[in-house]
């Protein structure tokens, strides 16, 4: 096992077209993605067999992927299915197929798996995406740092109240027990007693500023995921999935659904621009870190808040090794912090 065996996001499902081929690189690897004549996606090594040039700079025709150099043709399985040179029609001779990667294309997205034996069966999917009553805001960016660093980001609470006060989180110092988990290649932090004033949205997420239910969640090898619910009526889901393109860039497609009663179809536009300021903060932080990696690539240290953070490199760290982090031993833990 390693980390080719997963699903990871290569585009959204709407960037793949049967008009013009489509470049992804994932894990080091090229990529090029097409709309089959099946008008299925064909996911495929971003390089002709005959004399390796990119075949995302080549043409779709009817389906099949043309190569710009010498024309030869391949199907939806990779396979050169012709040779102008030789004629027209099949080639004779050799089979002749490219590397080609298994494609799931869920809930707009398309994800390809490099391995030939995936390790889940079916991609991690966002809580209730085009369900009714809620609404999805979905964000690209591209982080300079590496996968780890960036889910560690998105699940960690103690820097939001510095990198991002006032929109997302003010520093009050309250009490707040966190019960956490580590099972079957998940880590699970679940926030109790907290109350904070969320930032700008406060008096319409939580006017009283009651308690309300914060869940983290880190699902391996690249998934975190964030639900906030407010009362019984509003509901707020963060689902980041962090693509490995390299070993110091990470390409991360954000989903922020939500559900607010009567004010769900109102609020895209505020939770749009308020979910891309938060993240343009933490590009910044992050960049910062990666840098200074690459200059004192040292040993982190921990408090104890960063317990999850351990678990969640864990995890990672049993994938590098070639092993299955769901055998890794169940862990619970307990504990107060103030932010
Ligand atoms: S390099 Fe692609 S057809 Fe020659
Ligand atoms: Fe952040």
């Amino acid at each position: 096992m390693s980390f080719k065996n997963y699903w990871y996001v290569v585009a959204e499902a709407k960037q793949i077209s049967a008009k013009k081929p489509f470049r992804a690189e994932l894990l080091g690897e090229w990529l090029v993605l097409f709309r089959n004549d099946e008008g299925s996606i064909t996911a495929m090594r971003d390089r002709c067999l005959h004399r390796s040039v990119k075949l995302s700079e080549g043409r779709i025709e009817n389906g099949q992927l043309r190569c710009m150099y010498h024309g030869w043709l391949y199907n939806k399985d990779a396979q050169v299915v012709n040779i102008p040179s030789e004629g027209s029609g099949v080639p004779k001779g050799p089979c002749r197929k490219a590397p080609r990667f298994h494609v799931r294309e869920v809930d707009g997205l398309v994800f390809v798996c490099l391995a030939e034996t995936p390790t889940l069966a079916e991609p991690f999917r966002s809580s209730h995406y085009a369900g009714k009553g809620w609404a999805t805001v979905r964000l690209v960016n591209r982080f300079k740092n590496n996968v780890t660093n960036c889910v560690e980001n998105f699940v960690d609470v103690p820097h939001t109240t510095f990198v991002h006060p006032k929109i997302f989180r003010d520093p009050e110092g309250h009490l707040v027990r966190l019960e956490m988990e580590r099972k079957d290649g998940s880590v699970k932090v679940v926030y109790q007693n907290e109350k904070h004033k969320l930032g700008l949205f406060s008096w319409f997420l939580n006017p009283k500023n009651e308690t309300y239910e914060h869940i983290d969640s880190f699902h391996q090898p690249n998934v975190t995921a964030v639900e906030y619910h407010f009362g019984s009526s509003k509901h707020f889901y963060i689902t980041s999935q962090s693509i490995p393109i390299t070993d110091t860039e990470t390409l991360v497609y954000t989903d922020l659904t939500y559900s607010f009663g009567l004010f769900t179809p109102l609020a895209r536009y505020f939770v749009r621009k308020l979910g891309q300021a938060v993240i343009d903060q933490d590009l910044v932080i992050l960049k910062n870190q990666m840098e200074t990696i690459q200059k004192y690539p040292d040993a982190f240290q921990n408090s104890p808040v960063d317990l999850m953070h351990v678990w969640i490199e864990s995890i990672r760290d049993a994938i590098e090794a070639g092993k299955d982090p769901r055998d890794l031993p169940e862990k619970q833990h307990a504990i107060e912090i103030r932010i």
